[in-house]
């Protein structure tokens, strides 16, 4: 029986987009992902979980279940409708009122700037290939650093890997752009950069809370570990997913194998990347002023050798199988491998998270804490008689919570855990059909209903002992 230590956060985790609803509410400017879900998909982000009017609510059954700190992202457009310029005062107001709420409440709110919620205007402009939006992006965080105090928990980004990874090398995400891998590096970077500007700036300005960035470190085997071809693939594949923003974040540059496999990826599938002088120094200015990295962890992966053309057909429908992931010069997926997957072929491995809270403390020695700040079990619920016998997400967050006591054992400071998601919330890719939540929501009533795994997280915080 492992136990937590006394003063750890055993938070749940949101997100604007994903909970809130009420796009088009009190303001709000629209965002990129509005009209790409209206154009290719049959579900928005309405109503989601119509969190902009239920906090109360989910507040209120956080404190009863014990969970004692949340995520939350602000929605840019919300307080600049159209990413800068002129601010929507009703947007202020109701993060006022949520932050208000969640002290009331005695849940600490950590609060990220950006989760995948570029506002369109600027997402037309380039998004973050563009320079130009990285000044919006500091303006508005300066905005909101000194507009809500209350916070004393910053995350700048979620995420950066999978936005650049979604957007243009899957395709999944808007703009939908596939295979390129100079889009991508640029994206990763700009971004980096864009967080680094924003923590130099909350330092230099005497701000006392902690700020952080929250990076998914999916951890990459090679299938066969004496195949050098498969090891090459994972470390490719690691470099595109991982070390490229680990090293942005805690070096201030680009390793030498970073970079190695950086121009290897793109002498094969083309590219040039825009990375000047200037941006070194103000990687390397914030490299030591990270209060805490928030890792997001989900899954790992098995890469093999691979010398073909790019494809993926990453599966979202549910059906379990028929994923392929094939990256010219990289290497390809193998999901045939003696491990468990979730229905979405996400494959269940906690000595990943193991390994990837290593990695932090041995190559990135500069890191200070850790917060997991996602993960989770995605699954379709069945929900029966007012509730969700969910032991299969109970059994999941348990031997992630293990191999978390061990690593603090081995010396990680890791602080806290945030499930994701606190209650059911929109799913990207999925829509409302894959639930993560401590607490079932009906999405037609929006009405909460606590999941078994609820009343076990309940008792976990009270006593920090998994069980
Ligand atoms: C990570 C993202 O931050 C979150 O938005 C997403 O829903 C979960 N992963 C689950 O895929």
């Amino acid at each position: 029986m492992k136990k937590l230590p006394k003063d750890f956060i055993f938070g749940g985790a949101t997100a604007a987009y994903q909970a809130e609803g009420a796009t088009q509410t009190d303001g709000k400017g629209r965002v990129a992902w509005d009209t790409y879900l209206e154009e290719n998909y049959w579900y928005t982000a309405e109503p989601a979980s119509d969190f902009y009017h239920r906090y109360p609510v989910d507040l209120e059954l956080s404190e009863k279940f014990g969970v004692n700190g949340i995520r939350i992202s602000i929605a840019w457009s919300r307080i600049f409708p159209t990413g800068f310029g002129e601010v929507n005062p009703k947007g202020v107001e109701y993060y006022h009122n949520l932050f208000s709420e969640c002290h009331k409440r005695h849940v600490e709110p950590f609060v990220t700037l950006h989760h995948f919620d570029t506002p369109e205007v600027l997402h037309s402009d380039g998004d973050f290939l563009n320079r130009k939006n990285i000044d919006h992006f500091v303006d508005y965080a300066a905005y909101c650093f000194k507009e809500f105090p209350e916070v004393h928990y910053w995350t700048t980004f979620n995420e950066i890997g999978p936005i650049g990874d979604g957007q243009y090398l899957v395709g999944k995400f808007p703009p939908g752009i596939k295979y390129d891998f100079e889009k991508l590096f640029q994206s990763h970077h700009n971004m980096m950069l864009a967080h680094a500007r924003a923590v130099k700036f909350y330092k230099d300005h005497g701000y006392s809370g902690e700020i952080g960035v929250v990076h998914a470190l999916p951890t990459k085997y090679p299938y066969d570990p004496s195949n050098p071809g498969d090891v090459r693939a994972a470390e490719l594949e690691d470099i595109i997913h991982n070390k490229f923003i680990l090293d942005a974040t805690y070096l201030g540059r680009y390793s030498q194998k970073t970079m190695e496999g950086v121009n290897h990826i793109l002498s094969i599938n083309g590219g040039n990347l825009d990375l000047r002088e200037e941006d070194f120094e103000i990687l390397e200015s914030a490299k030591d002023l990270n209060d805490f990295l928030g890792i997001n962890y989900y899954m790992s992966d098995w890469m093999r050798a691979f010398d073909g053309e790019s494809e993926i057909t990453h599966n979202s429908t549910g059906a379990k199988g028929g994923s392929k992931y094939q990256l010219k010069g990289v290497g390809r997926r193998e999901f045939d491998v003696d491990v468990p997957r979730t229905d979405w072929d996400w494959m269940i491995y906690p000595q990943g998270l193991y390994d990837q809270m290593m990695r932090v403390k041995n190559d990135y020695p500069n890191y200070k804490k850790i917060y997991i700040t996602e993960n989770g079990l995605g699954y379709k619920d069945e929900f029966v008689d007012g509730t969700v016998k969910d032991d299969a997400r109970i059994d999941y967050v348990k031997k992630h919570l293990e191999i978390i006591s061990d690593a603090i054992t081995a010396g990680v400071n890791v602080k806290g855990y945030f499930i994701w998601s606190l209650m059911d919330v929109f799913s990207w890719s999925n829509g409302y059909e894959k639930r993560y939540g401590l607490f079932y929501v009906d999405f037609e009533t929006q009405e909460r209903y606590p999941k078994k795994s609820a009343y076990w997280y309940k008792q976990l915080a009270e006593t920090q002992i998994i069980e």
